[in-house]
C-alpha cells in the first residue's frame, strides 16, 4: 500500500468562491478537501498531502492547470487529474487528456456531471488496486512455483546420487566379502587380504560419496592443494583395479613420470576419472565380440595443462549418444545407470577450467579425454 488517501480531494482554483461551492459539495459527498489557489500552492500542497484525487482549473494567473497536470503525473502518475474547463477551452481540455486527466468537467460546474467524473476516478483508482494485487499474487505464486521447482529438482538430483553411489559401493563390498569368503574356505592369506583391501577401498568410496551428496547439497568451493599428476594417476589405476582384473580386463597405464603437480581439488578430480574408468569397464563388458578386453590409460605432461586420456575397446558410441554423454540423467544402461556419472564429471572439470571431451567408432571403442590447467587462470 502507498500512502496516498483516497479520500482527499485537492481542489485548485483562483476564484475563492468556486473553491468553497466544491469544497461543500465534495464535502457533502464524503471527501476531505485540501485547497489551493494557483498552480505553485497546488503542487505544495499535493506534496504535503499526497491526494489521490485532484480538481484543477485549467486555466489560472500564474501557471496554468495542463502545467500542474503534468508535474503532478511524473511526480504520481497514479494521481487521478479532473479538469475543469470554461467555455472555448475545448481546445485545452483535449489537450489535457493527452496528458493524461481522468476527465473534464465544463464550468458552470454541474453535480451530476463532477459526481460521474468523480466515479470514474475512483474506479480506475480501485481497477488500478486490483491490478497490482493481481500482479503481486502473481509474482509470489511464480517466486514460490520457481523455488518449489528448484527444490524438486535438487531433491531428484539428491535421490539420484544416493542410489548411483549405492550401486557402486554394494558392488564392491560384494566383491571384497566374496574374496574374503572365498579365502577363508581356501585358507588362502592373500586372498583375505585382497578381499580386506577391497572393503577398505569401499569405506574409501563411502566417503567420496558423502563428497558427491554434499557437493549437490551445496556446490562448494574447490579446495585446490598441490598434485603430483603422476601419484594421481596411480591412486586411480588402485580404484578401478579390483573391477578390471575382476573381470579380466587388461589395463594399460602410461604415465609421465616427470610430469609435475597440478593444483586441483583431488577428492573431486578423482570422482570424475573414476567415473570415466568405470564406464570404460561397463563398455568393455557390453562387447562380446572380444574376448580379452583393454583399457589403455595415460597421463601426460602438455605444457600448462595434464591430459588424461581413457581409451576402451568396448561397444562403443553412435555420434547421437556421443553428443548426449553429458546431459544430466542420459544413461543407455537402463536399471544399471543413472546417468550422473558424466554430468558429475563434466561439471567437475569445468570447474577445475579443463575439457572433457569424448569420441567413439560405435562397436569399436570410446576414447575420453580430460584436460586440466596445472594452476588455475589468473583472474
Ligand atoms: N566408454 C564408453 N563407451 C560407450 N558408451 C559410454 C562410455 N561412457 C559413457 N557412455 C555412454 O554415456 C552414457 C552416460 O554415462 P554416465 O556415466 O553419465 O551414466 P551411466 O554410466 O549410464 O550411469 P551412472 O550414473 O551409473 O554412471 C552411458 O549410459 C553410455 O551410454
Ligand atoms: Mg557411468
Amino acid at each position: 500500500m502507498d500512502d496516498t488517501d483516497d479520500k482527499t480531494i485537492l481542489i485548485v482554483d483562483d476564484e475563492p468562491d468556486i473553491r468553497e461551492v466544491l469544497a461543500i459539495t465534495l464535502t457533502d459527498m464524503g471527501y476531505r478537501t485540501v485547497e489551493a489557489e494557483n498552480a505553485t500552492q497546488a503542487f505544495e500542497v499535493f506534496l504535503n498531502e499526497n491526494p489521490r484525487i485532484v480538481l484543477t482549473d485549467i486555466k489560472m494567473p500564474g501557471g496554468d492547470g495542463i502545467e500542474l497536470l503534468r508535474k503532478i503525473k511524473h511526480q504520481n502518475p497514479e494521481t487521478e487529474v479532473v479538469m475543469i474547463t470554461g467555455h472555448g477551452d475545448m481546445n485545452l481540455a483535449i489537450r489535457s487528456l493527452k496528458y493524461e486527466a481522468t476527465d473534464f468537467i465544463t464550468k458552470p460546474i454541474n453535480v451530476d456531471a463532477l459526481e460521474i467524473a468523480l466515479r470514474r476516478a475512483r474506479e480506475k483508482i480501485v481497477m488500478r488496486q486490483k491490478l497490482q494485487d493481481y500482479t503481486r499474487s502473481l509474482e509470489q505464486l511464480l517466486r514460490e512455483k520457481t523455488e518449489l521447482q528448484d527444490h524438486l529438482a535438487s531433491l531428484g538430483l539428491m535421490i539420484g546420487s544416493i542410489s548411483h553411489g549405492m550401486k557402486g559401493l554394494l558392488t564392491s563390498l560384494d566383491g571384497g566379502l566374496y574374496l574374503v569368503s572365498s579365502g577363508l574356505k581356501k585358507n588362502d592369506l592373500e586372498r583375505m587380504k585382497e578381499g580386506c583391501r577391497a572393503a577398505r577401498e569401499t569405506a574409501e568410496r563411502i566417503r567420496k560419496m558423502v563428497l558427491d551428496i554434499l557437493y549437490y547439497a551445496k556446490e562448494r568451493e574447490l579446495q585446490r592443494t598441490p598434485v603430483p599428476a603422476a601419484d594421481f594417476a596411480e591412486s586411480l589405476v588402485g580404484a578401478i583395479r579390483p573391477r578390471v582384473d575382476g573381470y579380466g580386463i587388461r589395463l594399460a597405464c602410461n604415465f609421465d613420470r616427470t610430469a609435475g603437480t597440478m593444483e586441483v581439488d583431488a577428492d573431486y578430480l578423482y570422482a570424475a576419472l573414476v567415473n570415466i574408468l568405470e564406464n570404460a569397464v561397463d563398455a568393455c563388458l557390453k562387447n562380446r565380440r572380444i574376448l580379452t578386453h583393454q583399457i589403455d590409460f595415460t597421463m601426460a605432461d602438455q605444457g600448462d595443462e595434464i591430459v588424461f586420456t581413457i581409451a576402451d575397446d568396448g561397444i562403443g558410441m553412435d555420434s547421437d549418444t556421443c553428443e548426449k554423454v553429458f546431459t544430466l540423467f542420459y544413461s543407455t544402461k537402463g536399471r544399471k545407470g543413472t546417468g550422473l556419472g558424466l554430468f558429475i564429471a563434466n561439471r567437475i572439470v569445468g570447474q577445475h577450467d579443463g575439457t572433457i571431451t569424448a569420441a567413439s567408432t560405435p562397436g569399436k571403442g570410446a576414447v575420453f579425454k580430460v584436460r586440466i590447467p596445472k594452476t588455475p587462470p589468473q583472474v
